[in-house]
């Protein structure tokens, strides 16, 4: 069993994750055939249209730990996609409002309308739609309203949109709030103006790097800025 600790759950999300796996030795060639001959924006996006690309069960899970241990009530998520990550930060939420009252939100964003409406229907099938506010769409629009401190935010996005999306959310970051940015060792140069952005000190972040696959990235937006 899992951290999330509830059998449903873990039953869907290990067919969620096997299928997410399944799909990447196919991306893996498809990317090596990118470096010899590159497609065009739209084959790309064509081709990663159907693909889960989940975040990794061990980082997921450690999503749910971090939720859980800071009591974090207001998430923001940068790339949904079929919802995997999603459902484990919904259930750190459910939790947390069990355990405590009151109430909690995970904002989602996801531009392949089809994607979202798998999404959909893995939140109806896990029973954690009201704790998800999934806006379809450009990050760069449905990010721009964002309602109250964020106390946690994952970033799981195609690289080049993570500064974007770190940049609307940051205002609302909580003192304390923690940021999760996933591959950011295997893609440290693409990641280079987002890593401009976590260590301008005007910004108040102090950030590590997890040694999980690829790298896991974990900033906290101190107090003192
Ligand atoms: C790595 S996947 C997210 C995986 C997801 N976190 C999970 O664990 O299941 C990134 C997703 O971001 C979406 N995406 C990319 N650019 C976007 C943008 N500008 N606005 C909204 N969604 C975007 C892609 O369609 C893709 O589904």
């Amino acid at each position: 069993m899992g951290v999330v600790g509830d059998p449903g759950l873990e039953r869907l999300l290990t067919a969620l994750h096997a299928r997410s796996d399944e799909q990447v030795a196919t991306m893996r060639s498809y990317d090596i055939q990118r470096e010899a001959r590159p497609p065009t924006e739209d084959a790309v996006k064509a081709f990663r249209s159907d693909k889960l690309v989940a975040l990794d069960r061990d980082k997921a899970e450690l999503c749910y730990q971090l939720c859980r241990a800071s009591n974090a009530r207001r998430i923001v998520e940068a790339g949904t996609s079929y919802g995997v990550s999603t459902i484990y930060l919904a259930a750190a939420v459910r939790d947390n409002v069990a355990a405590g009252g009151g109430s909690g939100v995970v904002i989602g964003t996801e531009y392949e309308p089809q994607k979202a409406a798998a999404a959909r229907t893995h939140f109806e099938a896990a029973g954690l739609s009201r704790f998800i506010d999934l806006r379809e769409g450009d990050l760069r629009e449905t990010l721009k309203q964002i309602d109250g401190p964020v106390d946690f935010m994952l970033v799981d996005i195609w690289i080049a949109m993570a500064r974007p999306a770190l940049e609307l959310v940051a205002p609302h970051l909580r003192p304390g709030a923690m940021v999760v940015c996933d591959n950011t060792e295997q893609h440290r140069d693409a990641y280079a103006d987002y890593f401009a952005f976590i260590n301008d000190p005007a910004n108040g972040f102090r950030t590590m790097t997890l040694p999980f696959d690829g790298g896991l990235e974990l900033s906290v937006r101190c107090a003192s800025r």
